[in-house]
């Protein structure tokens, strides 16, 4: 029977949200930062009721309501990952490519795994546990070729009451037989797709070509076609993320000026377009992709494994182009989003350009949500909002413990010590300073040994 009263919770605790893109100094912008030392947030049947103090929201609690108590936590909205491949969990740490060597030696082997509907199925939860594991409540995720990939993610994700993209990748070329679908059939099971899953729920389908050497310009110019005719629709690919990539498209769309033409050639380039990787592009593709609105999803990790290359995430902001941050396993090396953050200050420290640990947790929250025009329903834990929520713990190990210890909090944290406070965790932390997950909600997630919510 389905009970009819309101699922009503408040947690309490530290929490840390961002209203603004914080900018690349060390301080965060006037007005971007929100940092509450003691706050409730009030959830009543997935979404956020109320946000703001405990003693000014304590009054008007209801009675006998269930607290749960985040003191000497960090609670923050659910990190977003923009890019990932689910279906190449198990090749994650495969040694010795890169990116063309990689996908056929590596990468299109495993994903023919995916013909049986039951693999999908696996491999979904088992990814799902260990995003949840992680603080990641939303992403935007390759299946593969095979329909059922996508089922088998919506199913899993619907379960659980996630916001997730995801969609399956159409390839009709350049591919081992059994994964190359055609452009009649690959529109056919698109459709089907997006019938089914789009805006069910929490779900949200993205158009997936894999990138420009894997479609002809036919299934290209379908898949434009789709997106004229249904906007709110979202497109995943890849681009200009390794030299041998790109002088392939080269010779296979000859007749473009650069990679980039052969997308916008096809009406793919848009406000929910993202490009995974963009590593090698000039100045004026950068700006072509922001005056569309699109963005690039930076993966730094998979960028230093496959040796794909430094991202120049400022020549981006220059552009105006926005950038979000993604795993992008299995060519990155992890699914938990403080990899990626601190890949990506180690990345910005070769270029000149270190990340500071605000622009990194806001990336990973409100700036990715953003990048993907989702930010109406998470990144923020506003009023109405959805309540994705992670629960970071700056002592989850005897070192953490120790460094952020040392920062101390009497008094309450200042500016400047909250900064250091996050850059340490940002560079220190692991799974393991995940302390919960909360999706829709619900709590999805609780590291082990814990035995309270
Ligand atoms: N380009 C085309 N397909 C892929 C993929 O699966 N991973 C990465 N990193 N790049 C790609
Ligand atoms: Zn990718």
């Amino acid at each position: 029977m389905i009970d009819p009263r309101p699922t009503v919770r408040v947690l309490r605790g530290p929490l840390l949200r961002f209203l603004d893109d914080p900018g690349e100094d060390d301080r965060p912008a006037e007005g971007s930062v929100e940092y509450l030392e003691d706050a409730a947030l009030w959830l009543e049947d997935g979404r956020v009721r109320a946000v703001g103090a405990y003693e000014a929201l304590a009054p008007f609690l209801p009675e006998g309501i269930e607290v749960v108590d985040y003191t000497g936590k960090l609670m923050m909205p659910g990190f977003i990952d923009s890019h990932v491949h689910y279906v190449q969990l198990d090749i994650l740490a495969s040694y010795g490519r890169q990116l063309l060597d990689w996908l056929n030696d590596y990468t299109f082997p495993e994903e023919c795994r995916f013909a049986k509907r039951a693999h999908g199925e696996a491999v979904a939860e088992a990814f799902l546990d260990e995003q949840l594991r992680a603080g990641t409540t939303t992403a935007q995720v390759f299946c593969t070729s095979h329909p059922q990939s996508v089922d088998a993610f919506f199913s899993a994700a619907r379960r659980r009451g996630l916001r997730m993209l995801a969609g399956k990748v159409l390839m009709d070329r350049n591919a081992p037989a059994t994964l190359t679908d055609s452009v009649a059939s690959g529109v056919a099971d698109s459709e089907r797709l997006i019938a089914d899953w789009h805006g069910k729920d929490r779900l949200g389908y993205s158009l997936t070509p894999r990138f420009a050497p894997t479609s002809t310009a036919a299934q290209l110019e379908a898949t434009g076609g789709i997106l004229r005719t249904a906007p709110d629709l979202h497109l995943q690919t890849h681009l200009a993320e390794n030299a041998g990539e790109i002088a392939w498209v080269s010779e296979l769309f000859p007749e473009e000026r650069d990679y980039l033409a052969v997308y916008e050639r096809f009406g793919l380039v848009g406000p929910t377009s993202t490009f995974a990787h963009g590593i090698h592009l000039d100045q004026a593709m950068r700006e072509r992709l922001a005056g569309a609105g699109a963005n690039i999803a930076f993966c730094p990790t998979s960028n230093l494994f496959l040796g794909s290359g430094l991202f120049d995430r400022l020549a981006c902001r220059e552009a105006g182009l926005a950038t979000s941050l993604a795993s992008d396993v299995g060519a990155g090396t992890d699914l938990c989003g403080f990899a990626s953050l601190k890949a990506a200050y180690q990345v910005g420290q070769l270029l000149g350009q270190p990340l500071t640990a605000w622009q990194g947790f806001y990336r990973l929250t409100l700036g990715n949500a953003r990048a993907l025009r989702l930010d109406r329903h998470i990144g923020g834990l506003h009023l109405g909002q959805e309540a994705d929520v992670v629960v970071l713990d700056p002592a989850a190990t005897p070192l953490l413990a120790r460094r952020t210890g040392r920062i101390g909090t009497t008094g309450g944290l200042d500016q400047a010590r909250l900064g250091e406070w996050l850059f340490t965790l940002m560079m220190l932390g692991d799974d393991r300073s995940i302390f919960a997950t909360w999706a829709g909600g619900e709590c999805v997630h609780r590291r082990e040994g814990v035995s309270r919510k």
